[in-house]
């Protein structure tokens, strides 16, 4: 039985594509960067009224650059939209890059006389050429009237030493070709004249470059003797009170949909949709080879496309669900991502615990954590997504960067004023990750409003006599401009999504509180084409009336967009949003200056945010967890610590 909201089946993919290219309006080198689900209008969901099948596809014409939207219903087979975007006109934009551009990409590059020559001056010999990387870079917007409107890859080139080689440790300083992928050639070749040395010494990473690993950790093993906690039928999870549907789309990877908390008989609704819609990575390098690096990895690539196949293996440990995610190659063959979706729960600490030294209770009970995750490899970096449901409530994700900086040639010696140096003669550019998180809300149910608070000293006086008391300020944003807001840390302003409509039993409204980490916000300065293109991390909140057209926070066709796409368009009309259906954007990121630690592998670093129960429940929901030495942690009864010594346990 197919939900609504269930991703499109391998064979129900492949039928959009059959129907598509049986239909007569494709060229015979038509490609399909995007399949997916198009989801169904959302009243109709929630009324459980039945839903037609649909798909939705992007088609590229390879030929020319035509670029399509299609609409396909699977009910029917018919193609009931069709529409031809204006790509060549402002604002422009592009679709995401495909796989087989990243080939095409490298082979029109290296076919290119000037691109040889320029090797060539710089000590590169014909023979090595096989071993040279080129990475496929998303070419940014910069208004050069000359490629405006055309189909643009940046190419840079990394010199390897073998082919399992980290090509990074080599970069090719200050040659940056510029490839249009239609007319397939390098239409402009620059080459700074700089001609810094290729650093030659290697940075391995692969097992059998890395020689004898250390010997000293001893087993770690979870065991899970009953299985697992949770339980799932089709895209359905249900893990104690947490019940949701998983859902993937090739652009955003992981998405939640309809989580919520079951009480008692009740479902009690708190987020009707969840993905992460797009991160962008701007660098602050003003050379030739660097200043246009501004990857829009979900709009420009896909994190869902490049979505990692867990058949090697994951980071989690404990027994895991995987979910295998129907997708759509470039030419329109559906095949399955094995284990692209992990789950499994993870012992997490202690969630509550108090030691009356009066009486001797002493009571702790552990928390465990459902991890929900997927893990995108987007050129030199890998992403992970991790969305964490807690036993007291609390939702949180958690995006793990890691993999390979990038990278930059120095002159030995000389400084690097851009970046931080990593090795000898490499340097890596200073650059900011940024993640935006679409949160369609629903707590408890239809009609929410977001609240916005800070903490106020209050002065001396008659009502503060001794000058210990401070105010919690609350207010209600009412409107989608005056939603647009910077978290400050000295104030502790925080927003919480009330659902105004419902009372707890002390009076207040049901919310859950959006709790920010410390977090960046866009330094490209003001007037920056990628600051106008990235300017969803300008702010670290953004909330707009639902519209379903509006879907990413930097727009439908960020790739060579001019700007302005997305949040800022999306709050022009400055809609009402009080007590009403609402998509809370939440901006969070991480500023990298690299340094010797980042090289030759990054160890991860962490950016993201939580949403923790506020007045939604009436207790510490996680009160009725066994306590004591019991099977959460511990087989058969057997003690985990001396008796005299209870502490060792938490
Ligand atoms: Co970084």
């Amino acid at each position: 039985m197919t939900h609504p909201l269930d991703p499109l089946s391998t064979a129900e993919a492949q039928r959009a594509c059959d129907i598509l290219k049986a239909s007569g309006k494709l060229g015979p080198r038509a490609r399909f960067p995007v399949v997916q689900l198009a989801e169904p209008d959302k009243a109709r969901v929630l009324a459980g009224q039945p839903c037609p099948r649909e798909a939705f596809a992007m088609v590229l014409d390879r030929a020319n650059g035509d670029t399509f939207e299609a609409l396909v219903n699977l009910d029917t087979s018919e193609v009931t939209d069709w529409k031809k975007l204006p790509l060549d006109q402002a604002p422009y934009g592009q679709a995401p890059i495909m796989i087989e551009e990243f080939f095409a990409c490298e082979r029109i590059v290296k076919a290119d006389a000037g691109w040889q020559a320029a090797l060539k001056r710089r000590g590169v010999t014909e023979a090595e050429f096989a071993h040279v990387q080129v990475d496929p870079f998303s070419a940014g917007y910069f208004g050069e009237p000359e490629f405006q409107g055309k189909r643009l890859l940046r190419a840079t080139s990394f010199l390897r030493s073998s082919r399992t080689d980290n090509g990074y440790a080599h970069p090719i300083e200050g040659l940056v070709a510029v490839v249009d992928l239609i007319a397939e050639r390098v239409v402009e070749l620059v080459d700074d004249g700089r001609d810094t040395p290729i650093p030659r010494r290697n940075h391995p990473y692969d097992t059998a470059s890395l020689g004898t690993p250390r010997e000293t950790l001893k087993p770690l093993t979870i065991s899970q003797p009953k299985g697992p906690s949770f339980s799932v039928d089709g895209w359905a999870v249900a893990w104690e009170n947490w019940r949701f549907r998983i859902g993937f789309t090739p652009r955003e990877g992981l998405v939640l949909h309809q989580l919520g908390w079951q009480q008692g008989e009740t479902l009690r609704p708190i987020m009707y949709r969840a993905s992460v819609t797009e991160m962008c990575v701007p660098y602050a390098d003003p050379n030739h080879s660097h200043y246009w690096k501004s990857a829009f990895d979900a709009g420009e690539y896909g994190l869902g496309k490049l979505a990692n196949q867990l058949e090697l293996g994951c980071d989690c440990l404990g027994l895991i669900r995987y979910f295998d995610v129907p997708a759509v190659d470039d030419e329109g063959n559906a095949f399955v991502m094995k284990n692209a979706v992990c789950m499994h729960e993870e012992d997490y600490g202690t969630l509550w615990k108090h030691y009356e030294f009066r009486t001797g209770v002493f009571e702790v009970r552990r928390s465990r954590r459902l991890v929900i995750s997927f893990f995108a490899t987007v050129g030199n970096y890998d992403y992970g997504f991790y969305w964490y449901l807690y036993l007291d409530g609390t939702i949180q994700l958690e995006a793990k960067l890691t993999g390979i900086i990038q990278t930059t040639g120095v002159v030995p010696g000389a400084p690097y004023p851009w970046g931080g140096m990593v090795a000898e003669g490499l340097g890596g550019p200073t650059h900011q990750h940024f993640f935006n998180a679409r949160l369609h809300m629903e707590v408890d149910g239809q009609g929410n409003s977001v609240t916005e608070h800070e903490f106020v000293p209050r002065p001396m006086g008659p009502d503060n006599p001794y000058g210990n008391v401070f105010d919690t300020t609350s207010r209600v944003l009412k409107t989608e401009q005056e939603a647009a807001r910077e978290l400050d840390g000295r104030t502790g302003r925080f927003w919480k999504v009330v659902n105004p409509n419902k009372r707890n039993a002390v009076g207040n409204h049901p919310g859950y509180k959006l709790v920010g980490m410390p977090s960046p916000l866009m330094l490209a300065a003001e007037g920056s084409t990628v600051r106008q293109r990235g300017a969803f991390a300008t702010k670290h909140l953004w909330v707009t009336a639902y519209d379903p057209a509006h879907k990413y926070a930097s727009g439908d066709y960020p790739n060579q967009h001019e700007g302005g796409a997305g949040l800022p368009a999306f709050i022009a009309d400055n809609k009402g949003i009080e007590n009403g259906d609402l998509v809370l954007w939440h901006s969070f990121g991480h500023t990298h200056v690299c340094k010797p630690e980042d090289f030759p592998v990054m160890p991860v670093e962490y950016a993201g945010f939580s949403l923790k129960p506020n007045n939604f429940f009436a207790a510490n929901p996680a009160m009725d967890l066994p306590g004591g030495k019991d099977a959460h942690s511990v087989q058969d009864g057997a003690s985990c610590c001396a008796p005299d010594t209870p502490s060792c346990c938490s």
